[in-house]
């Protein structure tokens, strides 16, 4: 076949691949192989060169360059316009399952604290931080735990040398505060804070609590039972029940633990309430006047309540959790299920 017929020919096919192409019987990536592919047949063209004269070459070039050009500059809008056509001409199968995507989420822990400052900023309180370093005068002495008290017995501590600890408690924001801030103040101060505890289903080398303190004149116990009847209320819904029990903290005096009625059971008995029907959710108590020494409050004037939630507790509560390892190890699969 001389040039001439063999540029006709291709031309022919093209315009025939086109209407294939259109009407969706060649694909794309075929319609532009057969013609610009590296055994395409534009590269068919070249070859025959060899077989023209040498005057005629440069006419024939001139062909070959023209209809090459023409060819790939209609196969590229071609291929720009893909988008535009339909699934059908772009031989998607819209039966196929698409592709998964994973997004990342937040924390059920994060969850649970950002709930409960949202509870507390809603009537007035202000979320601090204090350091999770921290030393032996924060987190006991100014606490009213001296050196050598049996409540320091209760919580196993990390020393990292005689002086500085990593904190057992939230309870030592509350004197960083206090030392810079005079009330009437309202805060509470979220964190993490780590106990040398043999690591099991229960407890964690490491947890957070949400650490709460309200001083103002005349506050009384009442308050306490009201703010704290209002954030069970909110947390766990309106139906829920508290009660306070006598406890001891050396920084409050008197001191309770605060139970809900069991959300499980309602109150009947099962195994998480071990059959009580009440879960422990948190420790309070009237700020002990000891501790306002501390800081120069005048005790005279001052009065006021503290708080200390336990997240781990109320998390594990809330998704029905077991073991409380697991909100630490990135278990996919258990953040996915709880994902919301
Ligand atoms: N700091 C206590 C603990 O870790 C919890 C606590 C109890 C905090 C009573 C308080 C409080 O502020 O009043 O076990």
């Amino acid at each position: 076949m001389n040039l001439n017929d063999k540029i006709q020919a291709i031309n022919d096919s093209f315009s025939k691949d086109k209407k294939n192409f259109k009407s969706n019987s060649i694909k794309f990536d075929d319609f532009k192989n057969k013609y610009l592919g590296r055994k395409g047949l534009l590269s068919e063209l070249y070859p025959l060169l060899n077989s023209v004269s040498d005057s005629d070459k440069p006419e024939c070039g001139k062909k070959i360059n023209s209809i090459k050009n023409v060819i790939t500059k209609e196969i590229h809008s071609l291929g720009n316009n893909l988008s535009d056509l339909s699934n059908n001409a772009l031989n998607i199968d819209s039966s196929m399952p698409g592709t998964e995507k994973f997004s990342g989420s937040i924390h059920p822990l994060t969850k649970i604290i950002d709930e409960i400052k949202s509870i507390f900023n809603r009537i007035g309180f202000s979320t601090i931080y204090g350091p999770e370093v921290d030393t032996d005068y924060y987190n006991f002495e100014a606490l009213n735990i001296p050196k050598d008290h049996p409540a320091r017995d209760m919580q196993d501590t990390f020393y990292i040398n005689k002086e500085t600890l990593l904190r057992t408690h939230t309870s030592s924001s509350q004197i960083h505060f206090m030392e810079k801030n005079q009330p009437p103040l309202r805060i509470i101060s979220p964190g993490r804070v780590y106990r040398n505890e043999d690591i099991s289903v229960r407890s964690y080398c490491l947890f957070h609590q949400i650490e709460g303190l309200y001083i103002d004149k005349n506050v009384k116990f009442s308050d306490l039972k009201g703010t704290l009847d209002y954030f069970a209320k909110s947390l766990f819904g309106e139906n829920v029940k508290t009660r306070f029990r006598p406890s001891y903290f050396p920084f409050t005096e008197p001191s309770a633990e605060m139970d809900v009625s069991c959300i499980f059971c309602k109150s009947k008995g099962c195994n998480i309430c071990k059959q009580s029907g009440w879960i422990e959710i948190l420790g309070c108590g009237m700020v002990d006047p000891e501790v306002f020494k501390f800081v120069d409050y005048d005790v005279d004037i001052w009065s006021g309540f503290a708080f200390g939630i336990g997240i781990e507790r109320i998390a594990m509560l809330k998704y029905g959790v077991k073991d409380i390892r697991i909100f630490y190890n990135g278990d996919i699969q258990f953040l996915e299920q709880i994902k919301l």
